[in-house]
């Protein structure tokens, strides 16, 4: 039986980062894909990497190449390829941009990796995937965006912080977008099982919630250059790793709705169950009515961003 191969299309920031945290949890056999001008650079990490491994005997190999004929036969793929984010940017402004790119993508992931599960990680995120959805043609279950995941550990983040409660009793999702109108759930959120909303007061929550909001675009700030990449590579290595070990985890991802939450043809942030079979399930509940008003406006931010594609 072979190791899974996965390969990452990207290997900047975030695709170096989820390289180094795959090897470290074994999860298979990697290759970073980049262009040619970076092709030395990734060798360089990969080459790094390689070099870490023996400290606490992990057993993976890692490649690095600008041919993406290397990433024959796949079992799961990461994309992270195209233009970070800048200060004073939305997510959105990075649309043509990066469409090219994705779409580029798309044709060569087809090509050599017909059967791999795809995880797209670059922005903006709903419209990405939803891109690389439509030009690759895959089946649904194999194709999901990476965003909730992020979102959601940035709001456990943020709660831990608050009530200086430990990150690891704290459950909590975040619905909808990756932008500025994505849902933060905090009625659901629980400390320990006990719901958030008897341990935090409403005003504090609702600065919570607007934090979690705009939790990138604080990253961004602060770099002054780029965006964030450790957390975004730990939160894809969370579903990568419920993929590859066919976990069943239940993570918000950006999923195929198709009726779910009342959303028909879009990738939207909903709890996803990740197993060997990809996105297995979409988990649907009922929202109240003033979550259900939240999730109509970030379908309606999606639902622009996804028309400009064109697609
Ligand atoms: C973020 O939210 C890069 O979109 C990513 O930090």
């Amino acid at each position: 039986m072979r190791r899974p191969k996965i390969s990452l299309i990207g290997g900047g920031q975030v695709g170096g980062n989820i390289a180094l945290l795959a090897a470290q949890k074994e999860l298979g056999d990697l290759t970073i894909i980049d262009i040619p001008e970076s092709e030395n650079f990734i060798k360089g990490k990969a080459l790094d990497i390689s070099q870490l491994l023996p400290l606490e005997g992990y057993d993976v190999k890692i490649n690095a190449s600008s041919n993406f004929s290397d990433i024959q036969d796949s079992d799961a793929i990461v994309i992270t390829a195209g233009f970070p984010r800048q200060p004073g940017m939305n997510r959105e402004d990075l649309l043509k941009k990066n469409l090219d790119i994705i779409s580029n993508v798309a044709k060569q992931v087809k090509k050599y990796a017909p059967n791999a599960f795809v995880i797209v990680v670059s922005n903006p995120l709903d419209a990405m995937v939803y891109a690389f959805y439509k030009v690759s043609g895959f089946a649904k279950n194999k194709v999901v965006g990476m965003a909730g995941a992020l979102d959601s550990t940035r709001f456990r983040a943020f709660i831990a912080e608050a009530t200086g409660l430990s990150s690891q009793d704290i459950n909590c999702m975040v619905l909808g977008g990756h932008g500025d109108t994505m849902v933060p759930v905090s009625r659901l959120a629980t400390i320990g099982g006990v719901p958030l909303t008897s341990i935090l007061d409403q005003k504090t929550i609702k600065s919570i919630e607007e934090r979690t909001r705009f939790g990138g675009g604080e990253i961004v700030k602060l770099f002054g250059k780029g965006s964030a990449f450790y957390a975004p590579a730990q939160s894809s290595v969370e579903m990568l790793e419920s993929f590859i070990k066919d976990k069943k985890r239940v993570i918000p991802c950006a999923s195929l709705c198709h009726g779910e939450f009342g959303i028909d043809g879009y990738f939207i942030g909903v709890p996803t169950v990740i197993g060997s079979g990809g996105v297995e399930k979409v988990i649907d509940f009922e929202l109240t009515d003033s979550e259900k008003k939240a999730l109509e406006d970030t379908i309606k931010a999606v639902k622009n961003t996804v028309k400009e594609t064109g697609l």
